[in-house]
């Protein structure tokens, strides 16, 4: 599911638990780093319940805010930081997300009553 980049579109409902994919867009200090489409989604107590971790990407380049998305969601909404990613990512960062959200899926499976 994809959190859509216009505020006029609905936003996605997951019903069961997820993995959030944030970008980091922020202003040399840090400010605005979570996407305000990603806040409004987050905004919702149902979401938030369904979320267990979140994946931060960006750019090195940034320095001290490389990825802060991903370390802002996680300790707003208690959860852990699973991983962070450069740009689109690497073919490593691909298989090791891939092969990460598949471990995860079948623990949760296991826990789930
Ligand atoms: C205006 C702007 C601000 C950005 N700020 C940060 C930043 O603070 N930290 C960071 O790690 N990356 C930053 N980036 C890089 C983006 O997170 C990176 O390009 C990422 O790949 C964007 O995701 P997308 O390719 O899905 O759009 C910024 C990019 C732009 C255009």
């Amino acid at each position: 599911m994809r959190i859509p980049i216009s505020t006029d579109e609905p936003l996605p409902q997951p019903d069961g638990p997820f993995v959030l994919v944030c970008p980091t867009y922020a202003d040399g200090e840090g400010r605005g780093a979570v996407p305000k489409q990603v806040i409004h989604f987050l905004n919702d107590p149902v979401r938030r319940e369904h979320l267990v971790g979140v994946i931060g990407t960006g750019n090195r380049n940034f320095g001290a805010t490389y990825a802060l998305s991903g370390r802002i969601i996680a300790e707003k909404c208690k959860v852990p930081l699973l991983y962070t990613f450069e740009l689109a990512g690497t073919s490593t960062d691909v298989t090791r997300v891939r092969t990460g959200l598949e471990t995860l899926g079948r623990e949760l499976c296991s826990t789930t009553p």
